[in-house]
C-alpha cells in the first residue's frame, strides 16, 4: 500500500501567558501638612504598562525620584495602586483574597538596596531563613533544614555552619545581600524584584552579587526585574531596557538595540553620559541630563521631558502628551519624534 501522507491535526502552540503585566498603573501619594491639611498630590506613578514572561529579565533605568522604587513596591504590594492593574500569571491581584496573597508573596522575592536595612538585627541567619517558611506553612524542621542548606549553598554563604548563627551586623555587605537574596529565594519564587540591589555595596562585590542573581536566574528561570541607576550593568544583565522618567516609562527596547541606539532624547541623553571607553569612568554614574527633573507634584504639561530636551516640537512637545509609538519589533518610545505621517 502506497504511502499516505495524513495530515494529522497540528497542535497548536500555547501561548505564553506573561509571569507579571501590569496595566495603566498609578501610585499617588496624598501629601498633608500638619497631619491633616491637604497639600496635594505627588504622582509617583502615572500609568505605567508592561509585560514580563518567565526567565525574562528587564532593566528599569532612570534618574533618582523618577518613580523605579514605587513602581516595585507597588508590584509587592506595598503600596496600594491609586489606578491600573497587576496580573500575576493572568490573576488580577485586586481579586485576591488572603491565602492568594500569600501565594503571590511567596512567589516574589524582594532584594532591596539596603541589605542590613532589610533584615531584622535581633534574628540569626537560621531564623531569618526559617521566618518566610513558618508564615508560609512549612513548619517541617526537616524540610526546613533542607532549604536552608540549598539557598544558602546557592548564595554561597559556605560554609554553612560558620554563618547559620551570626547575625545580620556580623556580615559584610556583600554578605548580608546574599543572605537577602536567601530570604527572596528560599521559597521558590517566580519572580525577583531588585531594587538597586549593589549600589550601597563595595564596588568590590557588585560584580559578584549580579552575577549570583544571573546564575539564580538561569539555574531557575526565574523572571527578574532589576532596577538600577547604574547603567554600566544593564548591558549585561537584562533582556529588555525600560527607561522611566518623570513616572512613566518612555522607552521599551531590546537591550542591544537600546544600545547601539536608544530613541528616546532622554534615555539618548542618560546613554551618552556613560558611553565612556574608560571601563572604570563606566562603573559610575552620572547625572545627565543637564536640567531639573520634573515636580511630580505639577509635572509639565505635555512630554514630561519637553523643558529640558533640546529636540522638542514647538507647539506640540509642550501641549500634548505622546503616547508609546512603536518603532520597530525591538524598540518603542513615548516621544512625538516616532509619529508616523498620517
Ligand atoms: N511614601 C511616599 N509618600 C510620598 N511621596 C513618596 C513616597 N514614596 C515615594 N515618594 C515620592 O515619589 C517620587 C518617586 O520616588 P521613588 O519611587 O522612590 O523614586 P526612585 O526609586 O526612582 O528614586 C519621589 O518624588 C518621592 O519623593
Ligand atoms: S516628545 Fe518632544 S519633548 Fe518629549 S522627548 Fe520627544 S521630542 Fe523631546
Ligand atoms: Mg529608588
Amino acid at each position: 500500500m502506497p504511502n499516505v501522507a495524513v495530515n494529522l491535526p497540528q497542535e497548536q502552540p500555547e501561548q505564553e501567558v506573561p509571569v507579571l503585566r501590569v496595566e495603566n498603573l498609578h501610585t499617588w501619594f496624598e501629601i498633608r501638612r500638619m497631619g491633616f491639611i491637604k497639600a496635594g498630590v505627588v504622582r509617583a506613578l502615572d500609568g505605567v504598562s508592561f509585560e514580563l514572561y518567565q526567565g525574562e529579565t528587564i532593566s528599569i533605568v532612570g534618574e533618582s525620584g523618577c518613580g523605579k522604587s514605587t513602581l516595585a513596591k507597588t508590584i509587592l504590594g506595598i503600596h496600594h495602586p491609586t489606578k491600573g492593574a497587576i496580573y500575576f500569571e493572568n490573576r488580577n491581584l485586586s481579586d485576591l483574597d488572603k491565602q492568594g496573597w500569600k501565594k503571590y508573596r511567596s512567589s516574589v522575592g524582594y532584594i532591596q538596596q539596603d541589605p542590613y536595612g532589610a533584615l531584622p538585627p535581633f534574628m540569626s541567619v537560621q531564623r531569618i531563613l526559617e521566618e518566610p517558611m513558618k508564615i508560609n506553612g512549612i513548619s517541617n524542621k526537616k524540610e526546613q533544614a533542607k532549604r536552608i542548606r540549598q539557598v544558602m549553598e546557592e548564595v554561597k554563604l559556605a560554609p554553612i555552619e560558620d554563618f547559620l548563627y551570626k547575625f545580620p551586623h556580623m556580615l559584610s555587605g556583600g554578605q548580608q545581600q546574599r543572605l537577602v537574596i536567601a530570604r527572596a529565594m528560599i521559597l521558590g519564587p517566580k519572580l525577583l524584584i531588585a531594587d538597586e540591589p549593589v549600589s550601597m555595596l563595595d564596588a568590590s562585590v557588585r560584580v559578584e552579587i549580579l552575577q549570583l542573581m544571573q546564575g539564580l536566574q538561569k539555574k531557575h528561570n526565574l523572571g527578574i526585574i532589576y532596577i538600577t541607576h547604574d547603567l554600566s550593568t544593564v548591558r549585561y544583565f537584562s533582556e529588555r531596557i525600560f527607561s522611566m522618567y518623570g513616572a512613566k516609562i518612555i522607552e521599551k527596547s531590546a537591550t542591544k538595540a537600546l544600545l547601539k541606539q536608544p530613541r528616546h532624547p532622554y534615555t539618548q541623553a542618560l546613554f551618552e553620559a556613560t558611553s565612556d571607553p574608560d571601563a572604570e569612568n563606566l562603573k559610575s554614574f552620572k547625572e545627565v541630563p543637564t536640567g531639573e527633573p520634573p515636580s511630580l507634584m505639577n509635572p509639565p504639561k505635555g512630554c514630561r521631558f519637553h523643558p529640558r530636551c533640546s529636540k522638542i516640537i514647538k507647539g506640540l512637545c509642550d501641549k500634548e502628551m505622546p503616547p508609546e509609538f512603536k518603532i520597530n519589533e525591538e524598540q518603542g518610545a513615548a516621544c512625538w519624534l516616532y509619529k508616523e505621517d498620517e
